[in-house]
């Protein structure tokens, strides 16, 4: 993957996303002059770095994201990537139009299991814990109902340090009771990562101004004891023999 920088065509920008850091629809326009739509995020160049640095090392790693673009925007970068047309989990299944109570608590539930049985889950369960994503929700997952992408990663990378110290699809994978099942499924996938991926994706990035000091290191950290992290995400089987587990 090569990281193109793309400028917006102006007045072509709509809101995207749920509001929060708003993400914006918009047209950009490549340096070979073809136009595409794509999702804007203006945030800081941190979290730029996150974005692109994740985008190029998820998909090195086979977890299907979409291209990501550097924006110039003269004096300040942002932050774009392709327009995959569909929406994220919650809007499929409109879970936030629903008014608290049984049903959206069941609808909910339906969504986690949506997420936890994605092909290529276990595989995403591995990349999070590898580049430390605290903040895989379930709008951060886009899915046609056939096909999923992968999206949002601003906060990886040591930039989600305020948040707790989760990986989320474990936390789901618990909730909607196929843990047992992901846990060897992501193990299996934490194995045939490519441990040449960090350098390779700094290597991608050298002739860009994005900052990636520190970056590699801190993934290839983070693979060396990725076996043993995934254990940690999941509830340890109470021993019987011993009641080691027993207070
Ligand atoms: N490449 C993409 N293709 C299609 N939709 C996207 C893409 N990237 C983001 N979106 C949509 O925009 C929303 C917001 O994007 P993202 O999750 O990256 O940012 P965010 O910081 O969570 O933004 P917000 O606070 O505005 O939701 C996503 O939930 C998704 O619906
Ligand atoms: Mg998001």
């Amino acid at each position: 993957m090569k990281l193109e920088v793309a400028s917006v065509v102006k007045g072509s920008e709509t809101p995207a996303g749920d509001g929060v850091s708003g993400a914006l629809r918009c047209i950009i326009r490549l340096p070979d002059g073809t136009k595409r739509s794509a999702i804007l995020k203006r945030i800081p160049i941190e979290h730029i770095a996150a974005e692109v640095f994740s985008a190029i090392i998820l998909q090195e790693w086979g977890l299907p994201v979409p291209c990501p673009f550097l924006i110039d925007e003269g004096a300040m970068l942002a932050f774009a990537s392709a327009d995959i047309g569909y929406p994220n989990l919650k809007q499929s299944l409109a879970v936030d139009s629903l008014p608290v109570g049984a049903i959206r608590e069941a609808v909910l539930k339906e969504a986690v299991r949506v997420a936890c049985g994605l092909s290529t889950a276990p595989l995403a369960v591995a990349c999070d814990e590898a580049i430390d994503n605290r903040d895989r929700n379930l709008g951060n997952i886009l899915w046609d109902g056939t096909n999923e992408i992968w999206i949002d990663h601003a906060l990886s990378l040591g930039q989600g340090a305020h948040l707790p110290d989760r990986n989320k699809m474990c936390d789901m994978s618990v909730f909607s009771g196929q843990a047992e099942s992901m846990q060897y499924s992501a193990m299996a996938q934490a194995l045939l990562l490519s441990r040449d991926a960090p350098t390779l994706t700094t290597s991608v990035l050298a002739s860009t101004p994005v900052p990636t000091d520190g970056i590699a290191q801190f993934v290839a950290s983070r693979l060396t004891s990725l076996g043993n992290r995934l254990v940690a995400r999941f509830p340890r089987p109470v021993d019987l023999l011993t009641g080691h587990d027993q207070p």
